[in-house]
């Protein structure tokens, strides 16, 4: 279902094809060229110019702050630069030969996401990432690169991968990489649940992503443990396997032995008839956030997670239905899902992973002396330049107050965004997750 951009292995002056490539340069800055191509169809508008947008633009920490980065050139790559959180945009050019538009930019490892923008420049203001050129429209997607989808979330963009090479990098995110073999890759599929209060795809009727590890069926008696993922804002269920790669990182863990074969479920926590609502209101809670109103939309959706979801899944599938073999994670918007899964379905789930959350509870609230809190596994991840920096540090503080220990993994290099998310699946893969709870200097 997926057509994976082919890594070429080419001189740098053979144009190839049409198709976006991954090339092995063997030079600096990074080893590795990716040529992005916009290849319109005959039917498309002419184009005068094409936008390639998406990649995050290139810092290091001598020059980024919490609210501010220096954006380099891709040919100002150093091993000790990073790409980070807001995207920048590159003006393509037009090639007669293949008729088709083409940026060529040395890349870093791992995944990375883009699309293309035909006469419209979506540059955004680098301090409020508001556009700048008035061009709101949205991208289009590379047709021989789709994203991963059950058809409708906001965040459509085609993803790349590409590989490390320690000649000229530091950073290694050859996890999210397709296990080179190809028979031990499990599968993605998505279906359609029973659940009321369910606007999309129909009334009453929800979607989420599975993803089944390599072996699966072989056995008919084997039961697998569960983890459930969730996006965050805007986002939808195909995100954790379009953007975060969360079928090749659990490949890779799972042929290296570092976790036990592992069914993924995505839901989404759009298209219900519950109000989200917005971030600031006059129920505002820490750093502006309307807290309240958000737990009342998230006791919607944990609710019918665990009334509608959780049991289909486990009615349908080989899934264990112990509860230490459930586990639940999601990023930012769904961070405060996961929060809300954590303090108020604390005995459902075995394992926890919190990552760029909305504000955890107050110190003073009692729901920290839940004694089922001490029972389960918890992972706080974050990225030194998130924007929900704050919120994790102070979750971090309050789990420690309350002689909750936890895993953390903070990234270093990351903003808000996929690397810091992907990196933390993995870490959590191979240390903690099915582990022994609660996590430990052991774990
Ligand atoms: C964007 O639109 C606003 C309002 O229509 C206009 O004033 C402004 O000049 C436009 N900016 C650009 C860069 O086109
Ligand atoms: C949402 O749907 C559920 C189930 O169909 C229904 O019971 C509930 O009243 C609906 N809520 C709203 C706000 O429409
Ligand atoms: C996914 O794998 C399962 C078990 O290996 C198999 O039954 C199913 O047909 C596969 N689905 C797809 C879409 O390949
Ligand atoms: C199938 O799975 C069951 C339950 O885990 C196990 O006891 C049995 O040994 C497995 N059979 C084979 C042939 O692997
Ligand atoms: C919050 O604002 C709404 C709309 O302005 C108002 O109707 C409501 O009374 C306010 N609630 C509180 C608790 O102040
Ligand atoms: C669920 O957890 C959140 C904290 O994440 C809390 O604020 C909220 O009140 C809880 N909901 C219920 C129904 O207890
Ligand atoms: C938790 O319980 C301890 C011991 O009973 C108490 O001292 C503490 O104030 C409680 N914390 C909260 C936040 O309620």
């Amino acid at each position: 279902m997926l057509l994976l951009p082919i890594i070429a292995s080419l001189g740098s002056a053979v144009a190839v094809s049409a198709w976006t490539t991954v090339r092995k340069t063997d030079q600096g800055p990074t080893g590795y060229v990716v040529d992005f191509r916009y290849d319109p169809l005959p039917t498309d508008p002419v184009a005068t110019k094409v936008y390639l947008n998406g990649l995050l633009q290139i810092s290091d920490h001598l020059h980024s702050s919490q609210s501010q980065y220096d954006n380099f050139t891709p040919d100002q790559f150093t091993a000790d630069k990073f790409m980070v959180f807001p995207p920048i945009t590159y003006e393509m050019d037009y090639d007669a030969v293949t008729k088709t538009w083409i940026k060529s930019v040395p890349m870093q490892s791992g995944a990375s996401n883009y699309n293309f923008y035909v006469d419209c420049d979506p540059s955004v203001d680098p301090l409020t990432f508001r556009p700048v050129n008035n061009c709101t429209a949205p991208g289009v997607l590379d047709r021989h690169n789709p994203p991963i989808t059950p058809a409708y979330g906001d965040q459509l963009t085609s993803t790349i991968v590409v590989p490390f090479d320690g000649r000229f990098q530091i950073r290694d995110y050859d996890y999210v990489l397709p296990l080179s073999d190809d028979s031990k890759r499990g599968n993605i599929s998505f279906f359609n649940y029973p659940s009321p209060g369910s606007t999309v795809p129909s009334p009453d009727i929800h979607t989420a992503g599975i993803y089944l590890p390599s072996g699966y069926g072989q056995n008919s008696s084997r039961k697998y443990p569960v983890l459930y993922l969730s996006h965050g804002g805007g986002g939808g269920a195909g995100d954790w396997f379009s953007q975060g790669r969360a079928h090749d990182i659990l490949d890779n863990l799972i042929a290296a032995g570092d976790l036990e074969p592992t069914i993924v479920v995505t839901p989404t926590f759009y298209g219900f008839n519950f109000t989200i609502p917005g971030t600031a209101s006059n129920e505002t809670g820490e750093l502006g956030f309307d807290t309240v109103g958000l737990n009342r939309f998230y006791d919607l959706v944990r609710r019918s997670y665990l009334d509608y979801l959780i049991p289909y899944v486990e009615a349908n599938w080989q899934a264990d239905t112990t509860p230490d073999k459930r586990a639940f994670g999601g990023l930012s918007l769904g961070g405060g899902l996961t929060l809300n899964m954590l303090f108020n379905a604390t005995e459902d789930f075995g394992h926890f992973a919190v990552m760029s959350n909305i504000p955890s509870p107050l110190p003073t609230d009692p729901i920290w002396n839940k004694t089922a809190l001490r029972e389960v596994g918890i992972l706080s991840a974050g990225g030194f330049y998130d924007i929900a920096f704050e919120n994790v540090r102070n979750f971090q503080t309050r789990l420690a107050l309350n002689n909750l220990f936890t895993l953390t993994n903070w990234v270093f290099e990351s903003h808000h965004d996929w690397r810091l998310w992907s990196n933390t699946l993995y870490v959590w893969g191979k240390s903690g997750l099915w582990g022994k709870v609660p996590y430990d200097m052991y774990s």
